[in-house]
Formats: C-alpha cells, sequence, structure tokens
C-alpha cells in the first residue's frame, strides 16, 4: 500500500504538467473529464485526498472540508479567490493558496487587446468578413473611435492596472485611476470613481470581486459614462451589472464594452442575450491564457501544494488566511 499523500487535481490536462511535477511525492488522481466537476463531483474526487488543486468556478467551502477531513491544502491554480469560503477555511484550519504576481502583463495585454477591439470595432469587422460581408473597402465601413490620445480611467489599481497604465503610455493615453493603493508614481492621477466615468473614453476594471466590489458598475455609473466611452472588464463579472451594461449598450448611451469575464462562467447558450449586442466584444476568460503564464500559474499552486504537504508553509496563502493547517 502506497504511504505517499494523496493529491487530486480538479481539471485534466492543465498546463506545465503538474502530475509529473506531483507524481515523485503523491498518489495523483486526475478528474477525468474535459468539463469541470460540479460541487458533488469535486467533493468525490477530494474526499480521501490530502490536496487538492484547484481552478476558477471550483468552490472551497464548508462542505467540501467536510467531505475531505484528511485535506491539509486547496491549493488555486488562480489568482483571484471569490470561489473561496474564507470564513470557512478558517474554521477548518485547511491551507488554501492562490498564486499572485504572475498573470499581470499577460492580462493587461489582454485588456488591451479587447479596448482596441471594442473602440475600433474588430469583432464585428471580423464576424462581418467571415459572413462575405468584405464586399466593397468602404471609407465610411467599421469607422470606429481612437485609442491612441484617449483617455483611460484604470478602477483597480494593483499589479494589473498598474501594468494596464504602463501600455496605455505607449499609447499616447493620459491615465487616471481610481482605488489601490499606489498614487501612480507618474503613470497616472489619482481620481474619484466619479471623476473618472465621467471624464474617461475608456474605463478598464482591475479589482478582485468582493462583497464592496459586486455590482459596483451598474446602470446608475454606466449612465455617468459620455455615450463615446468604451468599458472593459478583465476582472469578474460580479462587478458589472450585465442587464445594464446591455441596455446601454443597445440605447447608445455607451459606445462599446469588452468582456473577458462574465456573471456566470461558463456561458454557452448561442442565445445568450449578452452574445447578441454588436458593440460588445466577449471573450471567454482568457487574460492570463498564454502558455507560459498559464504553465507558471500551475506551478506555484503545485509548489503550494509540495511546501504543506512536506510540514512547510504555503508560499502564498489567501490573504487573511493561515499558511499552514491547524
Ligand atoms: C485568475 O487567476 O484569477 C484569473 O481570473 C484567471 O486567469
Amino acid at each position: 500500500m502506497s504511504i505517499l499523500p494523496r493529491v487530486a487535481l480538479s481539471r485534466r490536462g492543465l498546463p506545465g504538467d503538474p502530475v509529473a511535477a506531483l507524481t515523485p511525492h503523491a498518489d495523483v488522481v486526475e478528474w477525468a473529464h474535459e468539463r469541470p466537476p460540479n460541487p458533488a463531483e469535486l467533493r468525490d474526487l477530494a474526499a480521501d485526498c490530502d490536496a487538492v488543486l484547484c481552478w476558477l468556478g471550483d468552490r472551497i467551502d464548508a462542505d467540501l472540508f467536510a467531505a475531505a477531513p484528511r485535506l491539509r491544502v486547496a491549493a488555486l491554480a488562480s489568482a483571484g479567490y471569490d470561489g473561496v469560503d474564507l470564513a470557512a477555511v478558517r474554521a477548518a484550519g485547511v491551507v488554501v493558496s492562490h498564486v499572485p504576481g504572475i498573470l499581470q502583463e499577460t492580462t493587461a495585454d489582454l485588456a488591451f487587446a479587447l479596448i482596441l477591439m471594442a473602440r475600433r470595432r474588430l469583432g464585428a469587422a471580423v464576424d462581418a468578413m467571415r459572413a462575405g460581408g468584405w464586399t466593397d473597402n468602404r471609407m465610411d465601413g467599421f469607422l470606429g473611435l481612437d485609442v491612441h490620445g484617449a483617455t483611460l480611467g484604470i478602477v483597480g489599481f494593483g499589479q494589473i492596472g498598474q501594468a494596464v497604465a504602463r501600455r496605455a503610455r505607449g499609447f499616447g493615453m493620459r491615465v487616471h485611476h481610481h482605488g489601490g493603493r499606489s498614487d501612480g508614481e507618474g503613470l497616472s492621477q489619482r481620481v474619484t470613481l466619479d471623476e473618472l466615468l465621467r471624464t474617461s473614453d475608456v474605463v478598464s476594471l482591475h479589482l478582485p470581486l468582493t462583497d464592496a466590489t459586486r455590482g459596483l458598475i451598474g446602470a446608475a455609473e454606466l449612465a455617468l459614462m459620455k455615450p463615446t466611452a468604451t468599458l472593459v472588464n478583465t476582472a469578474r463579472g460580479g462587478i458589472v451589472d450585465e442587464a445594464a451594461l446591455a441596455d446601454a449598450l443597445r440605447a447608445g448611451r455607451l459606445h462599446s464594452a469588452g468582456l473577458d469575464v462574465m456573471t456566470d462562467e461558463p456561458r454557452r447558450d448561442p442565445a445568450d442575450p449578452l452574445f447578441g449586442v454588436p458593440n460588445l466584444v466577449v471573450l471567454p476568460h482568457v487574460g492570463s491564457a498564454t502558455e507560459a503564464t498559464r504553465a507558471a500559474m500551475v506551478d506555484l499552486a503545485v509548489r503550494n501544494v509540495l511546501e504543506v504537504l512536506a510540514g512547510r508553509p504555503a508560499l502564498t496563502p489567501v490573504p487573511g488566511t493561515r499558511p499552514v493547517p491547524g
């Protein structure tokens, strides 16, 4: 009988080959399906495990801890930890780690891609071309709005927000921000949220989803924005009221929007009302999806698992939680 600890991976085919990294130290059980496990399936998978490596959508809560009494560590391969019930973590004494400090440059690249796609109407142009709609090089075809020289408002000025600000300099944009601890350090000027919404040509969201940020951008906030403005969200879907956003876009009260994240993910219904909004570009939560970044995220999650299983503190515990079990 093996005396190695048992580690569950809640997804198969994770980048960076975590199975190879874990196998010398643990018996690894990998989720067997392409689709993600639902909460009951995750509990079954982790039931007799010492560690579980989790991804977006996995619920780390009291039910999981009750179903997996041996669990010492749940290691998220994501930076965000809005799916974690922090009170349950503290009560259970299980270590929960995440992967900060890795994805900021990659996600900032994607935020800029969305800014360009939405403002320059590139999604609509690609769709039209694929449908045989390139019939003429019309001078008034797919006219968008300039990104260079525009005013960028960054809501949430942490690592990703600051990486977006650095890119904006290359586009000759004026940058201001709301939130975060940095005063901008020459990259950006701090302003109130109202001022940012009223004066920005592009508003880009870079906040975690918390009780304080849920629904932060609703109908009232969208109404403050210029009708020529663009909203981009690469943070978490719950920060924006999707129905209010769709209304504002359809009514022409907002020029365009780009979403990499949505309230309920994944979203696969072709009849989803958001997919039909013409001046809205939606992407399937790919902000950090480069080979190098995703492999580095999995690698840090694996290292967190191995540290805790070896009796050492997790390298990057979720803030406000203990780095060692107990
Ligand atoms: C995260 O890590 O929280 C991102 O949203 C996924 O890349």
